[in-house]
């Protein structure tokens, strides 16, 4: 049997030492690769906390809007963007060139799916490339990508070393898993424990220090591979029991149950049990894809991973069955499908956030579509989408768009929509979030996952 992963034990080097100093007088300078959901916060976070900053990304057009302190992230509101430019410890940068400069660079570049839904990881190498063009003694890189395990040792690492600097020596390089969750009130970059694995002692020496001067809490790994691995389980984690109470609201279904009262009775249990609820299926950057990551390398170890599968096969049947429940409601009504007028409320992946990557939203507005129904959508996160057949806008949420609807279908629950008002006018809906839990809808009947 092979042994677990460990990183190389090495003594301090110099350019270890210099950059600990560094660190600790907040000297060191700051380059973020990618300003996206994860990039940009860690480098308002980093710029907050005392370090010189330059967020770097291939989006012109992203860059030219930060550096007039807008804020496409929700978690980062205008006014701490421009206290970090004004405050000249934050810039945005479409060019690379000045990256040798940077003591500390962190990549936070997408990691999403092929057409083949084989991990795409052509974003981690352009960006490792980027890095090793002027990579010198005394950097440290974090790569902070979900990806799976093996990639920092055996995709990126090989890119640094044709530079003949040593790792561990010379430069430093780690992962440590971006674990952000948008929207969240109580847990923010500060506050969430943060996984670090190196390639050397050296290098989770240099990672720790970093990260630990301006967040809570750093936990060392034995390797960049328990890290890796260890985004994946937290990941997986969520889409397999996002499956499992999917697959129990069906059966609640069957048996003429209500999944969301099960599921609350369930969670009276003080131990032994987590809540999770059922939806339209799974959204967002991370849990629909990287569950693929890692059982696509399993797959080159010729194992199946088994959960991650079946859990992918029931999330992405749910916009299916959606539109079966919608096609049900209309049939009370003596409705068919084809022709019928259907408002999608909240085509984001969650509540209170803009984001619609991977949206199970866009996927029942197509199924619906394509029965012939007329759908239109609001959410006061996202006034226009690109859908198949064009770009569709955010209708206004007013009455008569309620009462002329045939059926209303709630994908989002976001805090800012009047669902009281929902259920007095709409003549018929389906909630996939219970947003009308408690509520009387005198006109329609509802039906819900
Ligand atoms: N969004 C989340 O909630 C979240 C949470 C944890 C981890 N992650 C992971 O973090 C990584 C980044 O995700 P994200 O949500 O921030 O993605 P994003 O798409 O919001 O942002 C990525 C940014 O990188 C830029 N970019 C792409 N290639 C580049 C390059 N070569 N050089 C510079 N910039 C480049 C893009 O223009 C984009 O602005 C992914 O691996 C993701 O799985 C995301």
């Amino acid at each position: 049997m092979s042994q677990p992963k460990r990183s190389t034990v090495l003594e301090p080097s110099e350019a270890l030492r210099a950059l600990l100093a560094k660190i600790a007088n907040r000297e060191a300078r700051i380059g973020i690769i990618g300003q996206g959901y994860v990039g940009l916060p860690l480098a308002v976070v980093m710029a907050e906390a005392g370090f010189d900053v330059t967020g770097y990304d291939v989006a012109e057009e992203k860059v030219a809007q930060l550096n007039e302190g807008t804020s496409y992230i929700g978690d980062i509101d205008n006014s701490r963007l421009s206290a970090q430019l004004g405050a000249g410890l934050y810039r945005a940068r479409s060019t690379f060139e000045d990256l040798g400069e940077r003591d500390v660079i962190s990549i936070c570049v997408p990691t999403p799916l092929s057409k083949t839904r084989d991990p795409d990881i052509s974003y981690i190498v352009q960006a490792s490339e980027d890095v090793a063009r002027s990579l010198r003694p005394g950097q440290l890189i974090v790569l902070e990508s979900t990806t799976y395990p093996g990639t920092t040792e055996e995709l990126v690492l090989p890119i640094f070393e044709k530079t003949g600097l040593k790792v561990g020596i010379d430069y430093f390089l780690c992962f440590s898993p971006e674990r952000v969750d948008p929207g969240n009130p109580r847990f923010d970059i500060r506050n969430t424990p943060r996984l670090m694995g190196g390639i050397t002692s050296n290098c989770i020496n240099a990672g720790a220090s970093m990260y630990g001067s301006f967040l809570e809490q750093v936990v060392q790994m034995s390797s960049t591979q328990a890290a890796e691995m260890a985004k994946l389980l937290e990941n997986t984690f969520r889409a397999v029991n996002i499956g499992l109470v999917n697959e129990v609201a069906l059966m609640c279904k069957k048996l003429g149950l209500e999944s969301w009262e099960v599921i609350d009775a369930a969670a009276t249990k003080p131990f032994g049990f987590m809540k999770f609820y059922p939806g339209p299926g799974l959204g967002g950057h991370c849990i629909p894809v990287d569950p693929h990551y890692l059982s696509w390398i399993l797959k080159t170890l010729n194992y199946t991973a088994r959960f991650v599968e079946l859990a992918s096969e029931v999330n992405t049947s749910m916009p299916t069955y959606v539109t079966e429940l919608v096609t049900e409601a209309l049939n009370a009504h003596k409705k068919p499908v084809n022709g019928s007028k259907v408002v999608v409320l909240g085509i984001a992946y969650k509540a209170n956030v803009s984001d619609v990557r991977e949206s199970p939203a866009l996927d029942v507005i197509e199924l619906l579509r394509e029965k012939g129904a007329e759908v239109v959508y609001h959410d006061p996160y996202v006034p226009d989408v690109r859908l198949g057949h064009g770009t569709q806008t955010s209708e206004a949420l007013t009455d008569d768009l309620l009462s002329s609807a045939d059926c209303v279908v709630i994908t989002a629950k976001h805090s800012s929509i009047d669902w009281r008002r929902v259920a007095a006018l709409a003549p018929a809906i389906v909630d996939t979030r219970n947003a009308t839990q408690g509520i009387e809808a005198p006109k329609a009947s509802i039906y819900k996952l």
